[in-house]
């Protein structure tokens, strides 16, 4: 009960009233009353403000959720890692299921995401449990507290600028997304007829959802055996082929893809500008396709970001840091 107590220590700024809570210098420790709220007019004032806030995080009174005190009296908290895992499956997992005083507490039942099932192909950040790369533990104005932007649903009119949340760590992807042919932008691809633009590059384009789940599912590529339509789930059935592969989905008929002899799909699609590739052009992004593989398995992408061990309060979040670095 003690420790719980000085949670409720907060610090003003003798001169001004900012938020830059951290600086060593001019800090005075208030006791705040138990039971009274982290948030004030004096106090991370700024918090709670945006479109959406997550209720287990930004509700003043449940900060040590996640923010435990190392020192009493004062107010210095753990450093969080950029795995955050185990704060969020107390509430996001199969394995513990929200129950007793905690259900009683939150208003909404979190969504369940976590699953137990350990053979999951599991989206890289997601299996290594590094949820605030994508979320932001407090709040956001993008949906599903998302750190960037991400459009909602299956169809968003296309701009690279939508989909920044991806391209953060699949860097230069968004020239996969620009390029109506490639030989090497993206796997996806028909011979040199680029999938990936072919779907979400247009007005009413389909959006990643529509095939990957960010958090990985059973499939290659984090490709999904579902969509969600509505209040229906459609489904997506997704075959890896050496050199391509083959999708049977109820958006179009069946249709296959190969890279190096493209298939003629019997599917309208709109014209892709540019020419298709010579048979000699394929031939030689069979090798270079060889090359690139080998190379990323020497570097995966590369998010050198999410290497960083251990971050703490400060005055800039850990975004500005990661971005100033680069
Ligand atoms: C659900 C877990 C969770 C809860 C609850 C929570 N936080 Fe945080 N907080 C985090 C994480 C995780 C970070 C590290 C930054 C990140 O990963 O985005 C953080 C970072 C911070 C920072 C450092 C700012 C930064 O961006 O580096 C402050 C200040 C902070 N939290 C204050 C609060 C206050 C005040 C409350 C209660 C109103 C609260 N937090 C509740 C998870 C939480
Ligand atoms: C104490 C329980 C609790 C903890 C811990 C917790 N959450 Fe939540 N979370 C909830 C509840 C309840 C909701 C649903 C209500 C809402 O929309 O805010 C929710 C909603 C969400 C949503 C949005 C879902 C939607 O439909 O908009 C995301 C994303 C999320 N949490 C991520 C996280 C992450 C990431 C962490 C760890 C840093 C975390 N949560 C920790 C209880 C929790
Ligand atoms: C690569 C980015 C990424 C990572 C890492 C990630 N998420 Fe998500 N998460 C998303 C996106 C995008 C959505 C929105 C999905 C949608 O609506 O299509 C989402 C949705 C959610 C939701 C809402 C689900 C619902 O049914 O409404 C919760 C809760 C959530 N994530 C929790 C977590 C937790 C916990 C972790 C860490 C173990 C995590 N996420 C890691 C991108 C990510
Ligand atoms: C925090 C960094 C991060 C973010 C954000 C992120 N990814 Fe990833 N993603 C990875 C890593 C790491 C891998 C592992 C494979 C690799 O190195 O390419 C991966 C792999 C993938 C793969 C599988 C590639 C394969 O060949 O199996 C797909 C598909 C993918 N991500 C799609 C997305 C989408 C869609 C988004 C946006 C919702 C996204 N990613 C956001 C880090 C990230
Ligand atoms: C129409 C379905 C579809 C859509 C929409 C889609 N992808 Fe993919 N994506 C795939 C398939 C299938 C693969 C696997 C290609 C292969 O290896 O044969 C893939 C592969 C990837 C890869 C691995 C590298 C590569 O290009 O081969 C990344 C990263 C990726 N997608 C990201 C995204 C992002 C980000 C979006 C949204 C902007 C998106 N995808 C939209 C189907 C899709």
């Amino acid at each position: 009960m003690k420790s719980y107590s000085i949670f409720f220590v907060c610090i003003i700024l003798g001169s001004s009233l900012l938020v830059s809570a951290f600086s060593a210098e001019e800090k005075k420790l208030i006791t705040l009353t138990p039971g009274e709220s982290c948030i004030s007019a004096s106090c991370h004032a700024a918090m709670g403000k945006k479109k959406y806030v997550h209720m287990a995080g930004v509700d003043g009174k449940q900060c040590h959720r996640c923010h435990e005190t190392i020192k009493e009296d004062e107010h210095v908290f753990k450093i969080i890692t950029l795995i955050t895992k185990p704060f969020c499956e107390k509430c996001h997992s199969e394995e513990f299921p929200v129950s007793g005083e905690l259900k009683k507490e939150l208003k909404k039942s979190p969504p369940v995401v976590i699953s137990k099932d350990k053979d999951r192909k599991l989206h890289t950040p997601f299996a290594e449990g590094k949820c605030t790369e994508c979320h932001d533990a407090h709040e956001s104005d993008f949906y599903k507290h998302l750190k960037f932007q991400y459009p909602e649903g299956l169809y968003a009119s296309f701009s690279v600028e939508a989909y920044t949340l991806c391209i953060k760590c699949h860097k230069g992807f968004d020239q996969a997304l620009l390029e109506p042919r490639t030989l090497s932008l993206t796997l996806f691809r028909n011979g040199n007829r680029n999938l990936h633009f072919l779907h979400v590059n247009k007005t009413k384009g389909r959006t990643c959802a529509v095939c990957h789940h960010p958090h990985g599912l059973d499939n290659f590529a984090l490709v999904r055996d579902n969509v969600p339509f509505g209040n229906r789930m459609l489904p997506l059935t997704y075959e890896k082929k050496d050199a391509g592969g083959k999708c049977a989905t109820t958006c179009h008929r069946t249709a296959e893809y190969d890279r190096y002899s493209p298939v003629f799909n019997m599917i309208k699609t709109s014209p892709l500008p540019g020419t298709d590739a010579t048979v000699e052009e394929l031939k030689r992004s069979r090798e270079e396709d060889l090359k690139r593989q080998a190379e990323k398995a020497q570097n995966p992408t590369g998010i050198k970001d999410s290497k960083e061990e251990s971050f703490g309060h400060g005055d800039k979040t850990t975004n500005e840091k990661k971005q100033e670095k680069q």
